[in-house]
């Protein structure tokens, strides 16, 4: 089974919202779907569809204004949290130490974070990717429970440019081999960047690719649902 997530970001209201969860809904597919919505948009109806957050406070409770707590989280029934995102890690200063810490408190919740790393373009272009990719997949991974990795080149954001086939390869590899030196071959591996319905399968064919982490196309369903049909 294949896992395809989709990260809102800070877009979208409760009618979007609306639109595509039914849309899904009416969708048959032997694969996982997760929307990751802003915190706004978690409560109400979500059609039966499996709802992810896109942060976590690495805090249980108290005075921390403006964070929602994992046990928050679990109470609106969030399944998946996305922890470490690129542009988290950019824009609010996380560390791989906050971002272990966040996905600690996301699996002592029973919440599977979901945690992003990826190269810079101009980590890229000096031949460092292999080597920053493992390092902060190495610190920014808990010890134990059930979690998720997304390999999100952070050049391949927003942009529609993708790592050709080989490059994906060799992070994958890369991920994978050092997850299996710990002895957690059981972590499933989604790539993010700039899918869509024309590319995702080619990716998801890729060895050790389970999955995708989509932006932009996961908004509307005419952008969305190919990506989960192209998949099946
Ligand atoms: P895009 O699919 O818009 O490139 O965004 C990827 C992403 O950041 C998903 O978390």
């Amino acid at each position: 089974m294949k896992i395809i997530v989709g990260n809102w970001k800070m877009n979208g209201d409760n009618e979007d919202k609306e639109i595509l969860l039914k849309a899904l809904k009416n969708l048959r597919t032997k694969n996982e779907v997760v929307v990751c919505l802003p915190f706004t948009l978690i409560y109400g109806n979500n059609h039966g569809i499996t709802i992810g957050a896109q942060d976590i406070s690495e805090h249980d409770n108290g005075a921390y204004t403006g964070d929602i707590s994992g046990q928050m989280l679990k109470d609106a029934d969030v399944k998946y949290v996305i922890v470490g995102h690129s542009e988290r890690r950019l824009y609010h200063n996380e560390t791989n130490t906050i971002v272990k810490t966040k996905a600690m408190a996301a699996i002592k919740n029973g919440i599977v974070p979901i945690i992003c790393i990826g190269e810079t373009s101009e980590e890229k272009n000096t031949g460092r990717t292999n080597s920053v990719v493992k390092k902060m997949l190495l610190e920014s991974i808990p010890g134990q429970g059930e979690y998720i990795v997304a390999y999100e080149p952070r050049w391949a954001i927003g942009s529609g440019k993708t790592p050709t086939e080989d490059e994906i390869k060799a992070v994958f590899e890369t991920i994978h081999k050092a997850l299996h030196n710990i002895g957690r071959d059981d972590v499933a591996l989604l790539y993010g960047g700039s899918v869509n319905g024309k590319n995702a399968k080619q990716i998801m064919n890729i060895p050790h690719v389970d999955g995708v982490l989509v932006g932009g196309a996961s908004l509307k369903s005419d952008t969305f649902l190919p990506i989960i049909k192209s998949i099946d």
